[in-house]
């Protein structure tokens, strides 16, 4: 890879940033000072720029606590992003597990794998989600049947996968689901003429969100946990 091209990888810099720090000598390769863009950098070879080895993002895992109000998009004009939480240099380079949509809160998936990804997306896979929902209504217990049977959706060409919904309060339910169609959660209690006023995603899989993560906080997936999908 060439060093100006490693420069903006690894420090989110421009190319032309990444020419201007080069001519102003502040960046090493191997301990020589290099100023050409297009030296050849190796998997062996040492940048330091300012004091600091620069280093290619490797495969990345994340978990998020995700806050309500942030979007998981790379920009939007109107909201937060969830990547504008993390501090790496180049957050573009990953990718969110699936969405969550602007008003809910809750564990999201964060990496640059698309096949790990894929595993827990794909509907193939039937990865479970589950959400706990706060109701504008009490939960009617024969919703419990009509979320296992599956729902029709409106605009949908197909039922829903059967779903479990699991009545923990008289407002509030959780919600475990092997799909990922839009806003799914609301839109099942919507068509059961409930309405969702919280939604928070806590666990995908076998992987519950760290209860240590306060919203917007994120960390970085162990290896044991990258191996659950
Ligand atoms: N269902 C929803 O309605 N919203 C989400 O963000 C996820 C599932």
């Amino acid at each position: 890879m060439r060093l100006d091209r490693f420069l903006s990888e690894t420090t989110g810099m421009s190319r032309k940033e990444a020419t201007k720090t080069l001519h102003r000598s502040e960046v090493t390769v191997n301990g020589d000072v290099a100023k050409k863009g297009v030296q050849q950098i190796s998997d062996d070879s040492v940048v330091i720029w300012n004091g600091v080895q620069l280093k290619l993002m490797g495969p990345t895992y994340l978990m998020m606590h995700k806050p309500t109000g942030s979007v998981c998009a790379n920009d939007d004009p109107n909201h937060m992003t969830i990547f504008a939480y993390l501090d790496i240099p180049n957050p573009d380079k990953l990718h969110t597990v699936g969405r969550l949509d602007v008003d809910t809160s809750g564990l999201l998936l964060i990496t640059n794998d698309g096949q790990w990804s894929h595993r827990i997306t794909s509907p193939k896979h039937k990865c479970t989600k589950v959400y706990r929902a706060w109701l504008a209504d009490p939960v009617d217990e024969a919703d419990v049947k009509l979320f296992a049977e599956g729902i029709q959706l409106r605009g949908e060409a197909t039922l829903t996968e059967p779903a479990k919904l699991e009545i923990v309060g008289e407002k509030e339910a959780l919600v475990y689901i092997t799909e990922g169609r839009y806003h799914q959660v609301r839109r099942m209690f919507a068509a059961c003429g409930n309405k969702v006023e919280s939604l928070h995603r806590e666990q995908v899989g076998e992987l519950a969100l760290d209860p240590d993560l306060a919203p917007g906080e994120a960390r970085a997936l162990t290896a044991e946990e990258v191996a659950l999908f």
